[in-house]
């Protein structure tokens, strides 16, 4: 579904903002008791220094950040996610898109310090990433990273963005100083190709359906029989039994109504008008 036309529908019908896993780590939304886990992450150095936060940062400051995340409709207009590591649903660090309403986004991510060491960057950047393309429609995703912030620029290498070496001079603020970047760019291409590299195996990387599984979920979402749905596709019943059954395992749902609400939560199904 398209960034715009998400945007357009009435609050009411708009999917809730979805929750991401990838079976290692889980992306959920903020809450205001993740103001503490906050504050001491974003005391860390590493984070004070590669990112924009505020430095020194306060319980204070994590207190007004929760306070100003976007909820309901406001959050599709800026997607940010709380990283956990189940069984724990402590906050394990952040990570934010900001589409520019041209088929592009921006994305930022830190992790606390006892988060770090495990590729969990690169998994929480993946399932956005892999998200924002199939639910926002984007055609590129856009990164950069001061200058010599290697762990940042290998998480996004591994997956999928092209960064050349080149330095951009005072590419980017950072508390009122310019700062050399580097700058990196994915497509949904480039997602695709090191997301095998990665899993050759090709584990779950997120709910990517393939269009004929979105239309059926569409069709399920309209509370349509297999019969029906057959009919209005062209299809036979038996393609569609299985196409339900794929859709059902990619989402892992017990059944078609469960398939249905995480496609509404995921932004891959909308209510019919
Ligand atoms: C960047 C950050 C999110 C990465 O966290 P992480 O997922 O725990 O990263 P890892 O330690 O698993 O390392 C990721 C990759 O970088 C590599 N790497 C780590 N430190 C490196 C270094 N100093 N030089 C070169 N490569 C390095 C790792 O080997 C790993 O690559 P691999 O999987 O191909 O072996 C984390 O370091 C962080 O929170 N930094 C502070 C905030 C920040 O920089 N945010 C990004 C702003 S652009």
């Amino acid at each position: 579904m398209q960034a715009a036309k998400l945007a357009s529908m009435p609050s009411a019908q708009r999917p809730a903002p979805p929750i991401l896993s990838d079976g290692v780590i889980t992306l959920r939304i903020a809450r205001p008791t993740d103001a503490d886990d906050v504050a001491l992450g974003c005391q860390d150095p590493l984070n004070a220094m590669w990112t924009t936060i505020p430095s020194p940062y306060t319980v204070t400051d994590a207190q007004d950040w929760l306070g100003k995340q976007p909820t309901g409709a406001a959050w599709w207009a800026s997607p940010v996610w709380i990283i956990t590591t189940p069984p724990s649903d402590r906050w394990g660090g952040t990570i934010d898109l900001r589409p520019d309403g041209h088929g592009g986004a921006e994305v930022g991510y830190l992790l606390a310090p006892w988060s770090r060491g495990h590729g969990h960057a690169a998994r929480a950047l993946r399932l956005a990433c892999t998200w924002a393309f199939s639910a926002l429609g984007l055609q590129v995703i856009t990164w950069y990273a001061f200058v010599g912030n290697d762990a940042s620029r290998q998480t996004a290498r591994n997956v999928g963005f092209q960064v050349p070496n080149h330095v951009f001079p005072r590419f980017a603020a950072q508390r009122g100083e310019r700062r050399d970047s580097w700058i990196g760019t994915l497509t949904p291409e480039g997602l695709a190709a090191a997301s095998r590299l990665a899993d050759p195996r090709g584990a779950y990387l997120g709910p990517e359906l393939t269009r004929r599984e979105r239309d059926v979920l569409g069709h399920l979402t309209q509370g349509q029989s297999n019969r029906d749905i057959a009919i209005d596709l062209g299809i036979s019943e038996n393609t569609v039994k299985n196409h339900v059954r794929s859709i059902l395992e990619k989402l892992q749902a017990k059944s078609r109504a469960e398939a249905v609400v995480i496609g509404l939560r995921q932004g891959l199904t909308s209510l019919p008008s």
